[in-house]
C-alpha cells in the first residue's frame, strides 16, 4: 500500500513540485516555538475566509440582484429556501467575525512590531486586504436592500459628493445614475460576489507568501533566522510548521467555532449589532430611517466623519470629515516607518508605548460605541477629544518610540 501511494506521489512529483511545496510551506517550514494566542487569528481569518465564499455561492443562488426583488429574495432565503436562515446567519455573522478576526490579527502585529522590518510589505498587503474586505462589507450590506442598506449607501456615496469640482459627476458614475437605485445594486451585486472575492482571495495567496518569505515574526519580536544550528541550518527557536502549529491551529479553530454558531443559533442579530433592526425594513427612497448608523465595525470611522463640525481653512466641514476618515485607515500603512523603537515588541518596549497603545485601544471603543450612538452636543466633543487621541498615538510614534525606556532583547525566544 505505501508502496503504491509512493509510486503515485512520484508520478505526481514528476510533473508538479507537490512534496517539494509540502516540505518548504508545513513540514519543514520552521515557525518560532513561542506562538501564542494572539497567533490564531491569521488561520481563523482564513476559515472565515473559506466560509463566506461558500456560503455566499449558496446565497447567490437564491438571491435576485433587482431593486424590485431583493428583499423579498433574503426573506424568501430566510423562511423557504432549506436551511436558506442557517446559509444566510453563517454569511451575516462571517461578515462581523471577520472583522473581530482581522482587528485582532492586527492588534497582534501591532504590539509585537510584526510590521517593522523585514515585514513591511506583508503589512502593507495586509492592509490591501484590509480596504478590499471593507468594500466587500460595504456592498454586501446593501444586497439586502433594506432602509439601512438603502440610507447607509446613501451616506457613503454621499461622501464622494464632497469632493470639490467633480464630487458630483463622480457619485452619479458610481451609482450609475442620480441617486441610489436598481443600476447601483446591480453593479454593487457584480463587485461583492465577483470582483472583490477574486482581489481578496488573490492577495491573501500573496500575504502567504510574502509571510515565508521573510518568515513570522513572534511575542519576542526577535528574528529566528538569525540564530540557526551551525549543522543543520535550522533557526534553533523554530519547529515545523506542520504537525506543532496545524494541530494548534485546529485548536483555535474548534474555541472560534463554539463562539461562532452560539452566535448564529442564539443570537444572529447580535442585538441590532449584527443585523441592525432598519434593514429588516425594506428600501424606502421617500423615508430616511431617524437614525442611520453603519454596521458596528465601521463605527469608529464613522465617529470621524462626524466628529468634524466646523469649515477650517477653507474647506468644507463634511470634506474635511471624509479626509480624516479616510486617513484614519491609510494611517496605519504608516506603522512601519513610524516606529523608531530599538526593540520590535512590547515586551520589551517602554512606558510610553505602553500608554500610547492602551489610550489608542480606548479611543477605538469609545469612537465605536460613539458611532452607533445619535449625535449630542457632548458626544461630538467626545468625538473630537477621542479623534486626536486617535491620531496622537500615530503622529506622535516617532518621538515616543524614539525617547522610550525599552528592555533589551533575549538571545533566544522565550515563552
Ligand atoms: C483575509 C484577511 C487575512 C488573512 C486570511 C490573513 C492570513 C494570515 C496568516 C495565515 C498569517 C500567519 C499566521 C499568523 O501570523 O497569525 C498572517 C500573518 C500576518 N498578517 Fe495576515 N491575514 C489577513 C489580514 C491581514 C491584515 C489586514 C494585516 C495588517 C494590515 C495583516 C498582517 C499580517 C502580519 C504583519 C503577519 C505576520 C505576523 C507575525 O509574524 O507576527 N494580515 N496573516
Amino acid at each position: 500500500m505505501e508502496k503504491k501511494q509512493n509510486s503515485i506521489m512520484e508520478w505526481i512529483d514528476r510533473r508538479y513540485p507537490l512534496t517539494v511545496t509540502w516540505k518548504a510551506h508545513l513540514a519543514e517550514y520552521y515557525a518560532p516555538k513561542n506562538f501564542n494566542f494572539w497567533y490564531y487569528f491569521g488561520s481563523l481569518a482564513l476559515l472565515v475566509l473559506v466560509n463566506q465564499l461558500l456560503t455566499g455561492i449558496f446565497l447567490t443562488m437564491s438571491y435576485k440582484p433587482d431593486a424590485g426583488m431583493a428583499f423579498a429574495s433574503v426573506e424568501y432565503i430566510m423562511r423557504d429556501v432549506d436551511f436558506g436562515w442557517l446559509i444566510r446567519y453563517m454569511h451575516s455573522t462571517g461578515a462581523s467575525m471577520f472583522f473581530v478576526v482581522v482587528y485582532l490579527h492586527m492588534f497582534r502585529g501591532m504590539m509585537y512590531g510584526s510590521y517593522r522590518k523585514p515585514r513591511e510589505l506583508l503589512w502593507l498587503i495586509g492592509m490591501a486586504i484590509f480596504f478590499v474586505l471593507m468594500s466587500l462589507a460595504f456592498t454586501g450590506y446593501i444586497l439586502p436592500w433594506g432602509q439601512m442598506s438603502y440610507w447607509g449607501a446613501q451616506v457613503i456615496v454621499s461622501m464622494f459628493g464632497a469632493i470639490p469640482v467633480i464630487g458630483d459627476t463622480l457619485s452619479n458614475w458610481i451609482l450609475g445614475d442620480f441617486l441610489l437605485s436598481d443600476a447601483a445594486l446591480n453593479r454593487f451585486f457584480a463587485y461583492h460576489v465577483v470582483t472583490l472575492p477574486v482581489l481578496i482571495v488573490v492577495l491573501v495567496f500573496v500575504h502567504i507568501i510574502a509571510l515565508h518569505e521573510t518568515g513570522s515574526n513572534n511575542p519576542d519580536g526577535i528574528e529566528i533566522k538569525e540564530n540557526k544550528d551551525p549543522e543543520t541550518g535550522i533557526p534553533v527557536d523554530g519547529i515545523p510548521f506542520h504537525p506543532y502549529y496545524t494541530v494548534k491551529d485546529i485548536f483555535g479553530v474548534i474555541g472560534f467555532l463554539i463562539v461562532f454558531c452560539g452566535i448564529i443559533f442564539f443570537a444572529p442579530e447580535m442585538g441590532g449589532y449584527f443585523l441592525e433592526d432598519n434593514n429588516f425594513i425594506p428600501a424606502n427612497p421617500l423615508s430616511t430611517p431617524d437614525h442611520i448608523a453603519p454596521v458596528w465595525y465601521f463605527t469608529p470611522f464613522y465617529s470621524m466623519l462626524r466628529a468634524v463640525t466646523v469649515n477650517f481653512l477653507g474647506v468644507d466641514a463634511k470634506l474635511w470629515g471624509v479626509i480624516l476618515m479616510a486617513a484614519a485607515v491609510v494611517i496605519f500603512c504608516f506603522l512601519p516607518w513610524l516606529d523608531r523603537s530599538p526593540v520590535k515588541s512590547i515586551r520589551y518596549k517602554g512606558p510610553y508605548f505602553k500608554i500610547a497603545l492602551t489610550l489608542f485601544v480606548i479611543s477605538f471603543f469609545v469612537l465605536g460605541w460613539l458611532g452607533t450612538e445619535t449625535v449630542t452636543p457632548l458626544r461630538t466633543v467626545l468625538a473630537q477629544i477621542f479623534t486626536v487621541i486617535y491620531f496622537a498615538f500615530f503622529l506622535l510614534m516617532p518621538w515616543y518610540s524614539k525617547i522610550d525606556k525599552v528592555k533589551p532583547e533575549p538571545k533566544n525566544v522565550t515563552k
